[in-house]
């Protein structure tokens, strides 16, 4: 295992192409779903240089902190509340260019401005969301939602 990530020039799409064998090579046969989530959310924010990085497990009722990059975060977030916890209810992909705009939006930090949410889903239920910020409005677009929500439904088999 390489412990050094290779970040290229180009498109977005061309990064995510890049990234995704080297987050596959990182993760490799290691079962701890920690440390590979922990590695996860490392590379995509080295790679990307996102604000923000992280996993909300479900834990009954609610979204608990799990494995993150970047500042200190809200640790338990409500079924429905946020962007995090409508991702959960809809079971659905959240892109928001503006979180101000967002109604509910929980503002663990004033500098995220665009977020994007990606819900886990083993067996039709929603297990966790990955949670990527940006201190950039409308950061996140449809190549953002693809290639996520592959590297997520990947992760869903390997954790
Ligand atoms: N903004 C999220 C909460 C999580 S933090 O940004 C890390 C939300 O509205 O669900």
């Amino acid at each position: 295992m390489s412990e050094e990530l290779s970040i290229i020039q180009g498109s977005k799409e061309e990064q995510y192409q890049s990234l995704i064998p080297q987050i596959k090579a990182l993760i490799g046969d290691e079962k701890d779903r920690i440390a590979n989530l922990a590695n996860f959310t490392a590379a995509l924010k080295e790679a990307f240089q996102f604000f923000w990085v992280g996993f909300y497990f479900v834990q009954k009722e609610e979204l608990v902190l799990g494995p993150f990059q970047g500042l200190i975060a809200c640790t338990r977030i409500q079924k429905g509340k946020g962007v995090c916890g409508t991702s959960w209810e809809k079971n659905e992909v959240l892109i928001v260019d503006d979180v101000e705009r967002f109604p509910g939006h929980i503002a663990c930090s004033s500098i995220t401005k665009s977020e994007v949410v990606v819900p886990l889903v083993k067996d039709g239920e929603v297990i966790a969301v990955l949670d990527v910020d940006s201190e950039e409005l409308a950061t996140f677009d449809a190549i953002d939602k693809q290639y996520l929500k592959e590297l997520c439904d990947w992760l869903v088999t390997i954790i």
